[in-house]
């Protein structure tokens, strides 16, 4: 395995892959990698020649006041579960690297990324979509991972493909949780033993609400108010958003006739955790 920090480094290593007829699999992180990044790897690994992996703090999808200072970062960790799981190329990119000096281009899009986090996180989608598409331009890659716990994320991203004609199909990875069921997430290093016990509200509201669409419920409102009854209980937790929606477009849906995403942001102290489920995968 290679570790590269420059774009020049990349597309030389990824040309050569390509010359040789490879497929390439890319993995975009913001490092700090855990369990669930480690099946993204698995699963590119498993469906491409080259695996390429980027870890880049991407500054420019943190809002004024979010966690870009202290967003946890650990580049011996991350060479090392790279390795240890096939990747045979990591890019540490670098933000003078990526966002040379009078870099004003932006990729950008409507509808979707109004609702859900993009409500609370107004440049979070423009940050990710301009980031994730330079990222495509440097690795060229055949296919690229994405995990289902960033759902809109994930809608948002295969929607940018669509709608830019981009060379590159989106697979998107189950969400891989502690055993405990609390879903994997580099910011729950965030959370203090006491906010760690509280933080199980979520995974326990996306259990109700499952249950609830097992059980034959289609009414949206009933399954939210019960998942929303159940944070509400834990004095640690506030709610910035639990809702149900249309898997592609994001927007709010009254009743479930076709796949319906339930997606939820929740305050344990400050920490924002995002946990959800699609009514497909009950
Ligand atoms: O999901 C993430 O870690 C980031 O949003 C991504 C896709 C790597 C873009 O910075």
């Amino acid at each position: 395995m290679k570790t590269v920090d420059t774009i020049k480094e990349v597309r030389e290593i990824v040309n050569q892959q390509k010359m040789q007829g490879k497929t390439v699999g890319f993995v975009p992180t913001m490092g700090f990698l855990h369990e669930g990044h480690a099946s993204l790897i698995d699963k590119a690994r498993q469906q491409n020649d080259f695996v390429v992996v980027s870890v880049f703090v991407n500054p420019m999808q943190f809002g004024a006041g979010e966690d870009l200072d202290s967003y946890p970062r650990d580049k011996q960790h991350d060479t090392q579960l790279c390795q240890e799981h096939g990747a045979d190329l990591v890019f540490f990119a670098q933000v003078d690297d990526m966002y040379k000096k009078g870099f004003c281009s932006y990729v950008d899009m409507d509808i979707l990324t109004k609702e859900l986090c993009g409500l609370s996180r107004p440049v979070h989608f423009r940050g990710v979509c301009t980031v994730v598409n330079k990222l495509f331009n440097i690795v060229t890659p055949n296919r690229a991972y994405f995990g289902k716990k960033d759902a809109q994320q994930l809608a948002v991203i295969k929607r940018m493909v669509l709608d830019l004609n981009m060379n590159v199909e989106v697979v998107g990875c189950p969400i891989v949780r502690e055993s405990d069921g609390l879903a994997k997430s580099s910011r729950n290093i965030y959370l203090s033993a006491e906010e760690r016990k509280a933080a199980l509200v979520l995974s326990q509201a996306i259990k109700i609400g499952m249950e609830q669409v097992k059980g034959g419920e289609t009414d949206c409102k009933k399954i939210l108010d019960k998942m929303k009854q159940h944070i509400e209980n834990e004095p640690l937790a506030k709610i910035d958003y639990v809702k149900a929606v249309d898997c592609d477009t994001m927007q709010q849906v009254a009743e479930i006739k076709q796949p319906v995403l339930f997606a939820m942001a929740v305050y344990i102290g400050s920490t924002r955790l995002i946990d959800n489920f699609y009514t497909e995968d009950v």
